[in-house]
């Protein structure tokens, strides 16, 4: 027999529901406190796994309760959210996605990992793959934006990066594919309300990510705690038990949301918490995040026929299984006895988060090559954001600390000497007294560099905003600072991209930096002073209103397409289609210039790959990394096809005046779809095959190839 069945064999009811409970410690607040975590419940064998608990001393003991005096000695398993760096704060993840780069993905998640493990945690809740194209929800941050074919890369970057090759070895945690799924569908962006998508955007939108996620070996899966198409999803038997274990094959361990058992009351489908915690069991949720309802109701859900036995004993054993895999039963102590410094191949953590921050910034605009700043100027630092610390690191702080985080201010000044300071509002108050001081100080300056946006938790869980827009009184700054007519760089920190299109005509020059993490301060000024250039894309469309979202580029066509000539015609009256920037956009200190389109095979079958080539000039004056996009286009299908659909990416560095080819790989099974009965096939036809620095489409070149069956 093998261990886990020997145990399986041995264990009572009450320790089976202890190993599906996990309970919230009070290290760190993820969600309402519903209960501490309690040495004799884990003696009991009451508790199973733990969340919220780190460092290694509290760690050891909490297991050292569990493995020498529980009855069975089962280690626990100890979760944690790592969502942008553990003790290392690293950029969001939208602007990591900005990064499209994935070795860099994968880099900063080892290097949490080995943070984590460091600190005795074993699970992290990472990575949120929900596509999220509504900049109102507030989670979008946790994000890589709108598109599924980026998100699944993130996916598999990062979930390598967690677990590298094996959980068992040294420095890998148990990643979490998460929010299965649809989640960031909430209607009209409120957090945790209903979400009805399509089952075309189901499939093509929303699962893709996570069949990714289960292809590259993903531990667990939470599923979101939203209600789909009128079943909640911690009980939606359809998606996670005929779709995820069913058809994808995942036999990881899935583990419900922070109470979202409970929840279920709520939304209406379980009379009472023994209902409930059968109805989770039955779809095969394993793991009852904070609830108790598994552990104080399971035993009268049994007793009233509404769960067996059996479902139990799978849940438990899928539990049981993670923590093998984890090499738990082998080496429990193993996480955080001994420092692991050098694991990463010796690599400096604050230059992994350095080299993070400044390929995830994005320069928005750039009017007459205002940026870099030229040695010589006279540099007021100005605004809010300026002076923030513990903002820089985003709305998931982790494990880390507020104080590691280096400002704007410091960043700067070590970079060019000293500049003039006046912050002139806080980020949302009222308060406009302190603006005259403000342009006063700017005054005295050549240029402005001034620090605009969001606070680290105006973005996040439970941080949707129906005025995604600059907060407090930072418009009223900034007018009075442009009014000065001098060069103004405007700096935005956000956790998602805002409607401020009246700034961009304004400012000489507008760089996003999204929240950029512990480093923010020596990055920026990196990328400032024309040190290092900025490289980022964005990973999300830029909207021009508010009434825009949601807002994505991959739209399907209409039968009366845009035309402004025209009033029957797709449009806003009180706004443009387009987004103010569109998606991949992203400004560098070169200046970049495309030709020469190829592709391999004009005529190609099912089981070729396409080569498709171009040839990329640096025109401009600085070194500097371009990104090219591979966008498709299926001109006649059964069903209608997006306008373009992102397919691949490639990243080329050139030396002013020199050129260079790029080549993306296109398999032809890539152009597969969903049919009109929703299964995947692949039509013959034509497609045009487009490559472009971002998704604006007339600014793309275009070829045509055709697919024979
Ligand atoms: C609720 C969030 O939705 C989820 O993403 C997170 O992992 C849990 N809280 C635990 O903190």
């Amino acid at each position: 027999m093998s261990r886990i069945d020997t145990l399986l064999a041995k264990m009572t009811l009450r320790e089976k529901l202890g190993q599906l409970n996990m309970v919230a410690s009070g290290y760190a607040v993820t969600g309402p406190l519903l209960g501490g975590d309690s040495p004799d419940a884990i003696r009991s064998g009451d508790i199973g796994n733990l969340l919220n608990m780190v460092g290694p001393d509290h760690v050891n003991e909490v297991q050292r309760i569990a493995v020498e005096e529980s009855r069975l000695g089962i280690p626990l398993l100890l979760g944690f959210d790592i969502i942008h760096g553990h003790k290392t704060a690293f950029p969001v993840p939208l602007a990591e996605a900005a990064m499209f780069d994935p070795v860099a993905w994968a880099r900063t998640a080892r290097v949490a990992a080995v943070e984590a493990w460091n600190d005795g945690v074993a699970l992290t809740f990472a990575p949120m793959l929900d596509v999220s194209r509504d900049f109102r929800w507030g989670r979008i941050v946790e994000s890589a934006g709108e598109d599924p074919w980026l998100n699944q890369q993130m996916a598999t970057a990062k979930i390598k990066g967690f677990q590298g090759s094996d959980l068992s070895t040294v420095g890998s945690l148990a990643a979490t594919a998460k929010h299965f799924c649809a989640y960031s569908a909430v209607l009209a962006g409120r957090e945790y309300a209903s979400v009805d998508v399509s089952e075309r955007a189901l499939h093509e939108v929303y699962l893709p990510p996570f069949e990714a996620a289960v292809q590259a070996g993903v531990a667990a899966v939470m599923p979101a705690f939203t209600c789909f198409d009128g079943i909640p999803m911690t009980v939606h038997e359809p998606l996670l038990k005929d779709y995820l274990r069913g058809k994808l094959g995942f036999d990881g361990v899935i583990i419900s949301d922070y109470n979202a058992v409970a929840e279920l009351l709520n939304h209406g489908v379980a009379a009472d918490l023994a209902e409930a915690a059968a109805l989770a069991i039955r779809a095969g949720v394993d793991i009852d995040m904070v609830s108790n309802a598994y552990r104080n109701h399971l035993p009268e859900a049994l007793a009233r026929g509404l769960v067996t036995m059996d479902e139990i004993d799978a849940c438990v054993r899928r539990v049981l299984m993670l923590k093998e895999r984890l090499g738990l039963f082998d080496a429990p102590y193993r996480r955080g006895a001994a420092p692991l410094a050098a694991l990463a191949g010796n690599i400096d953590h604050h230059e992994v988060a350095r080299d993070a921050a400044r390929k995830s910034c994005v320069l928005l605009t750039n009017y007459n090559g205002a940026l870099p700043l030229a040695p010589h100027e006279r540099i007021a630092l100005i605004g809010p954001l300026a002076e923030a610390q513990a903002d820089m690191r985003g709305p998931w702080g982790g494990a880390s600390v507020a104080e590691d985080s280096i400002t704007v201010l410091k960043g700067l000044s070590e970079a060019v000497g000293s500049v003039s300071h006046a912050a002139g509002v806080s980020i949302d108050g009222n308060d406009t007294s302190g603006i005259a001081a403000a342009v006063e100080v700017a005054r005295g300056a050549d240029t402005i560099v001034l620090c605009l946006g969001e606070s680290a938790p105006m973005s996040g869980e439970a941080a949707s905003r129906a005025h995604p827009e600059l907060p407090g009184k930072q418009r009223e700054l900034a007018e009075a600072i442009l009014a000065l007519n001098k060069k103004v760089i405007v700096v935005l920190f956000a956790g998602r991209p805002l409607a401020v299109p009246w700034l961009f005509p304004k400012a000489s020059a507008v760089l996003m930096a999204w929240f950029p993490g512990e480093q923010a301060g020596p990055a920026l000024a990196d990328l400032l002073t024309g040190k290092v250039s900025p490289s980022g894309r964005l990973p999300v469309s830029w909207p021009n209103a508010v009434g825009q979202a949601p807002l994505f580029y991959s739209q399907y066509p209409s039968g009366r397409p845009f035309n402004p000539n025209d009033h029957y015609t797709s449009k806003y009256i009180d706004a443009p289609n387009a987004p103010d920037f569109p998606f991949g956009h992203g400004l560098t200190y070169g200046e970049f210039a495309l030709s020469k389109l190829a592709v391999s095979k004009p005529v190609f079958g099912p089981t070729d790959t396409l080569e498709v080539t171009v040839t990329v000039t640096n025109t401009g004056k600085a070194k500097a990394e371009e990104t090219v996009f591979l966008f498709t286009h299926d001109l006649v299908a059964s069903v209608s096809r997006p306008l373009i659909e992102l397919k691949g990416f490639s990243r080329i560095t050139l030396d002013p005046g020199s050129s260079g080819t790029v080549t993306i790989a296109l398999p032809a099974q890539d152009l597969t779809f969903h049919g009109k009965d929703l299964k995947p096939v692949l039509e013959a036809g034509d497609f045009e095959i487009k490559i472009g620095s971002s998704a604006r489409r007339s600014q793309m070149l275009n070829a045509k190839v055709t697919l024979k069956l």
